[in-house]
């Protein structure tokens, strides 16, 4: 290869990864916290970007000075002055190192205590998280209905502005991490052990523009679509949001809506849980198992409770707009749009790895449709 061309491809080469820093902000990025734990998180980036930049910028420009000035000249063979052994220079080099990395250590290590905090409080939201291969569950423990039932809802997480969200995390399966780059750090959701993580959001966001969350930690075919969303409201309209969530569904009873229903009741429950509005108040549709946990009590589903499915903006792990055509494509083949296993599901254990193919026709899929919208 000639050395112009070497040239060029190297000059491509960097200037293709200097250029990618310039693509815009992509929604889901740490660098613009939108609520006070992911702000100490960034400032502590900065503080190190800026440290870590004036030592590169300090040792390249005393590098190339003395590249240029303490070079080889022609007909001069003499050895240049020796330094080793100059105590003072040794020390001098020994203190910098330690008060560049004090100046890092003590924030870093303050920061990590901070977030690390678990919120307490009466003010402070409970919400109960469970991961799901490949989906998550949200339960809002204290917020019930007359009868005790709890706000349970999958993939999306609304939560009040400005408000203390203490979340209670574990997992039905394997190792996942919750993540929400705009609101706060990682955290590993764990099989049989507990974690917290504490939210704190400063607005609330347009309604086509939640917060979006990604499961960041591996955890087979289909970790990529092991998304979710974070809706911010403000308190009235969280409110709101929460009476409407606690009324159980209308059970259809006619139309495309009544047909989809029996279907539902044939098939999707073996899974799905529902509340319903049955004769004599809320009845539930659907497996609902509890574990115990480092002494609490995780309510999960099998599949995501659907009852204000049509609420949501999102489904399949946050990973589809929650529109018609892409409930059809869903329902006709579900691992056909979203890697899944759903031939080693395991209803006895509750091992599920997806939602089957249950071969459905179109007009079951056009009534299934009609119900789950119906489900605001
Ligand atoms: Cu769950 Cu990756």
């Amino acid at each position: 290869m000639s050395r112009s061309r070497r040239l060029a491809i190297f000059t491509i080469v960097i200037l293709a990864v200097a250029l990618s820093a310039c693509s815009g902000s992509g929604p889901q990025t740490a660098l613009n916290p939108e609520g006070p734990v992911a702000r100490t998180i960034d400032n502590l980036w900065e503080l190190v970007f800026i440290i870590a930049a004036a030592v590169f910028v300090i040792v390249e420009a005393a590098l190339i000075y003395t590249l240029i000035r303490f070079r080889a000249r022609k007909n001069d063979d003499t050895e240049p002055v020796q330094l080793h052994g100059n105590t003072r220079l040794e020390i001098l080099w020994t203190i910098i190192p330690v008060v560049i990395l004090a100046s890092i250590g003590y924030p870093v290590i303050k920061g990590i205590f901070e977030v690390r905090a678990i919120a307490q409080g009466a003010d402070v939201l409970q919400v109960q998280v469970t991961g799901h291969q490949w989906w998550w569950e949200f339960e809002y423990v204290d917020l019930k209905d007359d009868t005790g039932r709890t706000l349970v809802t999958a993939n999306e997480l609304v939560i009040p502005e400005d408000t203390e969200v203490n979340l209670t995390m574990t997992s039905a399966d394997v190792i996942h991490s919750f993540w929400i780059p705009t609101l706060a750090g990682k955290r590993d959701v764990v099989p049989g052990r507990i974690s917290n993580l504490t939210l704190i959001a400063d607005n609330p966001t347009p309604p086509d523009e939640p917060h979006p969350g990604q499961c960041a930690e591996f955890c087979g075919l289909s970790h990529a679509d092991m998304r979710f969303k974070v809706h911010v409201r403000t308190q009235a309209d969280f409110d709101a949001w929460v009476d409407e969530q606690l009324t159980p569904a209308e059970i259809p009873t006619e139309g495309a809506a009544a047909l989809g229903y029996e279907t539902f009741n044939a098939t999707c429950v073996a899974c799905h849980h529902v509340t319903v509005a049955g004769a004599s108040g809320p009845e539930d549709i659907g497996p609902v198992r509890t574990t115990e946990v480092d002494g609490v009590t995780f309510t999960s589903s099998l599949a995501p409770n659907l009852t204000h499915f049509g609420s949501r903006t999102t489904f399949g792990g946050g990973t589809f707009e929650n529109n018609a055509d892409h409930l059809a494509q869903w329902l006709a083949n579900p691992a056909g749009i979203k890697p899944m296993r759903p031939e080693l599901n395991d209803i006895q254990t509750g091992r599920i790895l997806g939602m089957p193919n249950f071969n459905l026709s179109s007009d079951e899929i056009t009534n299934l449709i009609a119900m789950l919208e119906g489900w605001e």
